[in-house]
């Protein structure tokens, strides 16, 4: 550990970030797109437009396997819906799999109220046959106008059973555990940009110390008149962050507010679904961001991005230079989004969500003014094919992929891809 950091992280002036050179830097490129992808044959639920969506993990962050079955969890609507209405009624589900390529949806985690007026993104810890349930609170119960505040919530006291099939059962008693502060992270009240984040909490126990965790996407307060980013208030609006809190006991249920562990301030306004794989002690942390959140002047993707560094409060390095992981072909810019990686192996995979497809105009804002019928036969909803990524130190290399929502265990091997990259292939084809 270095002198600037304390268990509580850097000091200001040397905590790791995404800085405007790198990023200066994103290109795509034979190493990080994926093939174009096609409506599935089967979609997890036809009765559902399914997106975020994350692993029932042990403490140790291994996927749980629970008599034969694999479980996740996601952001789900009625496929009834418009695509674009699907954040404003998101309900958290769970589905469960004994081969990792047939789901079976499982119900809605919670049949009692929640916090917030609709849950967006999380995590779900299984301890022994507990169920503690991470998730972001966003708005308030009830509220007659949708709210854009967010809180991050836990509902714990679930049951896991299997019968005939998973099910996952209350009474849950719900909490929240951490909203922004103003001074470490961005409150509602503080933006200046396009909105203010705080949500998206990711349960992490870091092998090297056995200390609890939470990680979460934020934004760092930049006051006006600052002179971050030169002084430019345009890109100050594009704030964010990788925020962390801390459990002093261990207890999944009580964190504390600790500096970020990655800043993008003047890069991007959303580093989201913070999420880390610890590969022979070297942790990547991944997060999802788009083209749209990046700061004047930078152009990016929607992509899956990461970096890596030596212990959790290390001075994170940008893979590939640049941060750029996964990212969607030329052609269909927004095809899939939120990514979730994990390891396999020699290998990362990553899930992620069938998002808008034959749609390649330069930005999503005008999808609203298509059809309705073409809103909802562009828009997938369900998982994506699985990106097979190979992994070598601060490089990585998008090298296939295999079929829709196909979530193979660790210690399942990897069936013939139905994509795997050509040399010299750019995707862009
Ligand atoms: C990413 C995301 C998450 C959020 C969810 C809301 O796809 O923006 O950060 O929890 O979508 O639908």
């Amino acid at each position: 550990m270095d002198g600037n950091r304390g268990p509580d992280g850097p000091s200001d002036a040397s905590r790791a970030a995404w800085t405007r050179d790198h990023a200066s830097e994103l290109r795509r490129d034979e190493s990080n797109v994926a093939p174009v992808i096609y409506p599935a044959d089967e979609r997890v639920d036809d009765e559902l437009h399914i997106w975020d969506t994350w692993f029932l993990r042990e403490r140790g962050g291994e996927i749980a396997e629970i008599d034969g079955y694999r479980v996740i969890v996601a952001l789900t609507a009625s496929s009834d819906l418009l695509p674009g209405k699907r954040h404003d009624v998101a309900t958290l589900r769970y589905f469960y799999s004994e081969d990792g390529e047939n789901w079976e949806t499982g119900g809605p985690v919670f049949e009692g109220e929640a916090f917030g007026s609709r849950q967006w993104a999380g995590s779900v810890l299984y301890d022994d046959g507990d169920v503690y349930c991470y998730y972001t609170a966003a708005g308030r119960a009830r509220e007659k106008e949708l709210s854009y505040s967010q809180r991050i919530a836990l509902a714990e006291g679930g049951r896991l059973t299997v019968g005939d099939g998973v099910s996952i059962d209350g009474p849950w008693e719900h909490s929240i555990l951490l909203e922004p502060d103003g001074e470490l992270y961005e409150t509602e009240a503080q933006y200046r940009g396009m909105t203010y984040t705080f949500r998206d909490p990711w349960f992490f126990e870091d092998p090297a110390s056995g200390e609890t965790y939470l990680l979460f996407e934020a934004n760092t307060p930049v006051p006006e008149g600052s002179d971050a980013c030169g002084g430019d208030p345009a890109q100050q609006e594009f704030n964010g962050s990788v925020g962390i809190a801390h459990s002093p006991t261990g207890d999944p249920t009580d964190f504390e507010l600790r500096p970020p562990l990655l800043d993008a301030v003047c890069v991007n306004q959303e580093l989201e679904r913070p999420h880390l794989v610890v590969r022979r002690g070297r942790y990547y942390l991944f997060v999802s961001s788009h083209v749209h959140t990046f700061a004047p002047g930078l152009e990016g993707y929607d992509a899956l991005y990461g970096f890596v560094a030596d212990e959790l409060r290390g001075d994170y390095e940008p893979l590939n230079g640049h941060g750029m992981v996964v990212t969607n072909p030329a052609g269909a810019p927004f095809q899939a989004y939120s990514w979730l990686a994990y390891d396999h192996g020699d290998e990362l995979l990553a899930t992620s969500f069938f998002n808008y497809h034959e749609y390649d105009r330069p930005t999503m804002d005008d999808v609203a003014l298509l059809p309705e019928d073409e809103q909802r036969r562009r828009f997938g909803g369900t998982l994506a094919p699985t990106v097979r990524i190979e992994l070598d130190g601060a490089e990585t290399r998008v090298r296939g992929a295999l079929d829709h929502g196909h979530l193979p265990l660790p210690r399942e091997g990897l069936p013939e891809p139905w994509w795997t990259r050509a040399e010299g292939d750019d995707g862009d084809g």
